[in-house]
């Protein structure tokens, strides 16, 4: 018979981009919810300051654009507290980019750092969580995927390159039992939706937006996407022919 004061595990994640916004807001919803929380970014001193205010946080310095790196700390990880059982792939970078400042470093460093960043994750999750044949990996995408929008050419390319190679993915993994998941958000006040000097219709808050992917994540379903009634818009715009979508932007933005 078990023992009744037997200790019972944790849940596992493990989180990039952990040191602010969402990712950060989210390690802190999950350890509050009695995960045991792998926190990752370049930024120590933030990952610092999670742990201390949350134990069972325990931070993993991490360049995502580093493919050794990145395959290290999933081997620590594995080794040091036992097999992932979510992990949320969420390191990424933004900037807006104006045609007059077409600047092709910046759509190298984004494809670094918000779509090879996932890569090198999926490559270093793909085997062990595939042998195991469970698990969730969550990979954080963006609405702004969904279709080309105004200054977010190099920003937007990653997104949509996530959401396409996710769904090119996701059957092989779900045959082996291992759930590949997108999180589309909305407008996040964040580091990032600082540098924007238009308006961001639906903004919502870090803390609601971890909670919308918690409140999601003992589902199975493709992806995540919030806030509710900006999301439905930007389906719409999604479905939308080019000869309305096209003349509708230009609307929107000369507003
Ligand atoms: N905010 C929004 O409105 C919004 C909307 C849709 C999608 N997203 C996506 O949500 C994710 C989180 O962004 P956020 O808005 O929460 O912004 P944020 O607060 O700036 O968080 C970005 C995180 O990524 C980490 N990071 C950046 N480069 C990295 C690298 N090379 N290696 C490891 N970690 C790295 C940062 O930490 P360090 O600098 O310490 O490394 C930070 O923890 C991003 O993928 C973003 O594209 C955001």
């Amino acid at each position: 018979m078990m023992n009744q004061h037997a200790k019972i595990k944790r849940p596992l994640a493990w989180v990039t981009g952990a040191s602010s916004g969402i990712g950060a807001a989210l390690a802190t919803q999950l350890a509050d919810a009695g995960w045991h929380v792998v926190a990752s970014a370049r930024t120590l001193e933030a990952l610092d300051r999670l742990a201390a205010t949350h134990p069972s946080i325990t931070p993993l310095p991490l360049d995502v654009t580093d493919l050794e790196a990145v395959r290290s700390a999933v081997a620590q990880i594995h080794h040091q507290h036992g097999d992932i059982d979510a992990a949320v792939l969420n390191a990424g970078d933004y900037k807006p980019m104006a045609l007059a400042d077409f600047d092709v470093t910046l759509f190298e460093h984004l494809m670094r750092v918000n779509f090879m960043g996932v890569v090198h994750g999926l490559d270093a999750l793909r085997e062990p969580m595939c042998q195991r044949g469970s698990g969730q990996i969550l990979i954080t995408a963006s609405v702004a995927g969904y279709r080309g929008l105004p200054l977010a050419a190099a920003y937007g390319a990653t997104k949509a390159a996530l959401i396409n190679m996710a769904e090119a993915l996701q059957p092989e993994f779900k045959a082996s039992g291992v759930h590949l998941r997108v999180v589309n958000p909305g407008f996040v006040r964040t580091p990032l939706t600082d540098l924007n000097d238009f308006a961001m219709p639906g903004m919502i808050e870090p803390h609601e937006a971890a909670q919308a992917i918690l409140r999601d994540l003992h589902k199975t379903n493709f992806e995540i996407s919030f806030p509710t009634g900006f999301v439905f818009v930007m389906k719409r715009l999604r479905n939308l022919p080019y000869a309305l979508f096209f003349p509708l932007i230009r609307w929107i933005t000369k507003k």
